[in-house]
């Protein structure tokens, strides 16, 4: 294992039916005046705004609305939202929704307390945000786990990038499967299938050797291929769909990647993708990942055997190394097909090559992955999900 430091900043309340419970208790220690920040209206419909508001108005709160945030949100609305919360001196954020929300607010928070171009800031000038406003995260949609860190995706749109920036930390995450059970269908499963991406890409870091993470990392995948069929079958399954939400927090909470070097090279060509396609994260993800394994399992044959084994279920015996760790890519896409997400960048839609090339040229190109991958094979990956 390589060295770590380890401490966790935000408390989590986890539970079906504890939305209002949770909220209550946390309120007290923040001020008055708060940014209540959700997506593009799901939790008008689901009534979920009414039950934040009388929660908000009984603890003496007063709220400004920061409303419209839209998925793969852009570095305008984030800025949208740092000019609101400095004009109405906020005190508190309170960002209800997805990955797309949690990871605005994130960035919000710290802009707000600065006049310098966060982007600017930590591309150019190499810097860190200062600490930023407080605030808390409702889980209405779980999969990305971006309630557990303060690693946000924006899409920047005059530098045609969608790229990780570092935000604020949420004081506070709750998680209440009954909020969440309104998410179509397709939106629960690919989100549950981003967490498994999440375990898969921390798993084949570095070092490969058989490690702690590691063995978590295989229960993590376990319990999210099980439940996925669970919910393939009833989307509406407490039981599965909480399973699912603490695994979508496992797996990005940094425990799985404790001693360990990330992959994320899917996530940083699905980002790119997304920055020219607009395209959903976790489908994205599924047409990436066999192709990409296709081409990595050679490079890391044992870990990729192990996850074939341990995780998908194939049958060691008869089968030498490289063989277990080739049919790593095929068992994944046979889950995938399983459970009806798409498999191909045409089922997406994206059918320019002009897309493709940019992807290739502009996404980051990961170290810690079986091995680095040139622009290239990244286009050659590419034409290969068409
Ligand atoms: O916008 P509204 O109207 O709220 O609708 C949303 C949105 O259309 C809807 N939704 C959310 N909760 C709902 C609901 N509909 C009905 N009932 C509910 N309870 O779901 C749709 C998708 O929401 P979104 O937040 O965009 O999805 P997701 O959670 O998958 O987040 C995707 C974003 O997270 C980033 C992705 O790149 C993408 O921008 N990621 C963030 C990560 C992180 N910070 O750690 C890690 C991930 O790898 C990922 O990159
Ligand atoms: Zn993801």
């Amino acid at each position: 294992m390589n060295p770590f430091d380890y401490a966790y900043p935000v408390r989590v309340h986890f539970g079906a039916g504890t939305l209002e419970k949770s909220l209550e208790a946390e309120l007290p220690q923040y001020g008055k005046n708060v940014l209540l920040a959700y997506g593009g209206g799901s939790i008008k419909r689901t009534g979920v705004y009414d039950k934040l508001k009388n929660v908000l108005r009984v603890a003496g709160k007063e709220v400004f609305d920061f409303g419209g945030i839209m998925s793969n949100p852009t570095y305008a609305k984030v800025q949208e939202g740092a000019k609101l919360a400095k004009e109405h001196g906020i005190d508190f954020i309170l960002a209800v929704g997805g990955g797309s929300v949690i990871d605005c607010c994130k960035v919000v928070s710290v802009q707000a307390k600065t006049n310098k171009d966060i982007w600017t800031l930590e591309y150019e000038e190499k810097g860190k945000p200062a600490a930023g406003i407080p605030f808390g995260a409702i889980v209405t949609a779980s999969g990305t786990g971006a309630e557990m860190n303060n690693g946000a995706v924006i899409t920047n749109e005059e530098r045609g990038q969608k790229s990780p920036l570092w935000g604020s930390f949420a004081d506070f995450a709750i998680l209440d499967v009954e909020t969440m059970l309104t998410l179509p269908k397709k939106q629960v499963i690919s989100g549950a299938f981003d967490t498994l991406s999440h375990a898969m890409e921390t798993y084949l870091g570095t070092p490969r050797t058989s490690n702690l993470s590691d063995e978590m990392g295989e229960a993590v995948m376990r319990s999210v291929i099980r439940n996925l069929r669970r919910v393939v079958k009833d989307e509406k399954d407490v039981e599965a769909r909480s399973e699912l939400a603490w695994a979508s927090a496992m797996a990005e909470n940094g425990i799985l990647k404790l001693g360990k070097t990330t992959d994320f090279q899917a996530h940083m060509i699905e980002h790119q993708l997304g920055a020219f396609t607009n395209c959903n994260h976790g489908a994205g993800l599924a047409v990436i990942h066999p192709a990409l394994y296709r081409h990595l399992a050679k490079a890391a044959p044992k870990q990729f055997a192990r996850l074939a084994t341990e995780v998908f279920g194939v049958e060691p015996a008869g089968r030498s190394e490289e063989e277990l760790a080739l049919a790593m890519p095929e068992a994944l896409t046979a889950f995938i097909k399983e459970i009806g997400m798409p498999m191909t960048l045409t089922e997406l839609g994206i059918t320019d090559d002009n897309i493709l090339r940019k992807t290739a040229d502009t996404c980051i190109l990961t170290s810690g992955c079986a091995k680095k991958l040139t622009r290239d094979e990244v286009y050659e990956i590419l034409q290969e999900c068409k």
